[in-house]
């Protein structure tokens, strides 16, 4: 096969990433929330998107469910609009390479949103360290290092059952989910995030939301 990256070439933008961060008076970044299903990566995160644009900060969040309505979706949702072989190739699941592509495609668009100056809240299991570690690299490479915090949402799988809020441990469970994370499927935790929430009785998600927000500041990713 020809190799077409050949013919592909990098260009910089016109408008660099400095004179973007500095209209918004703040550095472009992706906080990365990892976990299991029902650990409260999502209502972290998105307290952490109120409190940032209550005090006038560009941020944006890009959750797992409703990535996987879009960008990733499965492929009987693309079966709706494309063909069957399209659908098949391109819609994605929960097999480990499904989920690497998962996380590959949400990397790249993170890396661009940080790229564009927001600071970026990104709520995915992700639960392979080396897809994680990847999308470290992409984003730091754009930007520099520093630019990704990973925030391990540590609460045990137990409070996760037990909260099940969608019903799908049951589900796992009894079978009719197959690879599911803490379940049936692997959760690597994190070795060296920047944020280890660790669960602990009366925490809410504000109190946690915050101690991130503590750090933007500390990390002068917000002035
Ligand atoms: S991954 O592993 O990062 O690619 O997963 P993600 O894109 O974050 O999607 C996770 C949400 O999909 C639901 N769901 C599952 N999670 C884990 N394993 C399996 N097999 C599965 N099937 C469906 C689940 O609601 C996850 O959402 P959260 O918010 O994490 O509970």
């Amino acid at each position: 096969k020809p190799d077409i990256s050949q013919n592909i070439v990098w260009h910089e933008d016109t408008v660099s990433r400095e004179r973007r961060e500095s209209n918004l008076k703040q550095r472009g970044c992706v906080v990365w929330f990892t976990g299991l299903s029902g650990c409260g990566k999502s209502t972290i995160a998105n307290e952490l998107d109120r409190m940032l644009v209550e005090q006038g900060a560009a941020s944006t969040l890009l959750d797992g469910d409703n990535v996987r309505h879009g960008l990733c979706a499965p492929p009987s949702v693309l079966a709706t609009e494309h063909d069957d072989e399209f659908a098949e190739r391109f819609g994605l699941g929960f097999s480990a390479v499904d989920r690497e592509e998962n996380i590959r495609r949400i990397g790249a668009v993170t890396g661009l949103m940080a790229s564009a100056g927001l600071v970026t809240l990104a709520a995915f299991v992700s639960p392979y360290r080396r897809d994680r570690d990847r999308v470290r690299q992409v984003v730091e490479a754009a930007g520099q290092p520093g630019d990704f915090l990973e925030v391990f949402v540590d609460t045990p799988l137990e409070v996760c059952q037990q909260r099940d809020p969608k019903g799908l441990y049951k589900k796992a469970i009894a079978g009719e989910i197959k690879n599911f994370t803490g379940i049936s499927d692997p959760y690597e935790a994190p070795q060296k995030a920047e944020i280890h929430l660790k669960f602990a009785a009366g925490m809410t998600p504000a109190d946690q939301a915050g101690e991130i927000l503590k750090q933007l500041h500390e990390r002068k990713i917000l002035q």
